[in-house]
């Protein structure tokens, strides 16, 4: 399983520090001039402050029944509304195409194969207008970080372990008490090669949420793509 039901109890103190990709989807769904679609949307962490910034209709998409349930109520106490769908990021499909598709905090590594996350792009080009934009982040696999922080147990964010089975190109994430979250990792290559059989084209591709460049130690892929 990729992503633990009982990993939602924690994801507020598990994803408080994570705040500076905010406003770099904020500033993208401003320049959207439609519907605007978060995949794995999670508590609403990104798609409430995009939702509050565009007034447009922002629609998340979630596996998680307890993830959703946050959203729901995050929404309620920011006083703005959320269409919130049940539903898995490789069956995406909408009544409207979007202007704006974007999967942050890594989550399109929840998918364990690249055929998922073919599936996942094809969706996203048929579910975006023409020239409509499809954007996210997910880490660069750096084995100096990954052995440095093995089965090292660590009390912050919330206390956990981080695992990495290298043959299998997986990271768990495991709560103390069990809960899992995993990731299979992919290089720059593999995300190329997905825009590519997916027919969308790479508008950018940044190391970090400010521009920085790729290929510095903890390298954050943060790509855009247009259809
Ligand atoms: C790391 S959280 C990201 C949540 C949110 N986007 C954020 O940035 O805070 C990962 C989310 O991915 C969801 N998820 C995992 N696999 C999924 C899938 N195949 N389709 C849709 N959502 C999925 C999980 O339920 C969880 O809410």
């Amino acid at each position: 399983m990729s992503w633990d039901e009982a990993f939602a109890h924690s994801y507020e103190e598990w994803s408080a520090g994570m705040t500076a990709d905010v406003p770099f989807y904020v500033a993208l769904a401003r320049e959207a001039d439609g519907p605007i679609v978060e995949l794995a949307i999670g508590n609403g962490r990104v798609a409430i402050p995009v939702a509050q910034a565009t007034g447009r209709r922002v629609i998340g998409i979630d596996t998680s029944p307890a993830m959703l349930a946050q959203a729901r109520d995050n929404a309620e106490k920011a006083g703005i509304e959320l269409e919130l769908r049940e539903g898995d990021m490789r069956d995406l499909t909408l009544d409207e195409p979007a202007s704006l598709i974007y999967c942050p905090f890594r989550a399109l590594l929840h998918l364990p194969t690249w055929a998922d996350r073919r599936r996942t792009f094809e969706r996203v080009a048929a579910s975006l207008r023409p020239r409509g934009r499809f954007a996210w982040n997910a880490f660069a696999f750096d084995p100096q970080i990954a052995a440095s922080i093995d089965g090292r147990h660590q009390d912050e964010p919330v206390p956990h372990m981080v695992r990495f089975a290298v043959g299998e190109d997986r990271t768990d994430i495991v709560l103390d008490g069990g809960a899992t979250s995993s990731l299979w990792w992919a290089t720059k290559n593999e995300w190329l090669g997905l825009l590519d059989v997916a027919g969308l084209e790479l508008e950018s591709l940044a190391g970090g949420f400010k521009g920085e460049p790729v290929g510095g130690p903890g390298t954050e892929y943060v790509f855009v793509a247009r259809r």
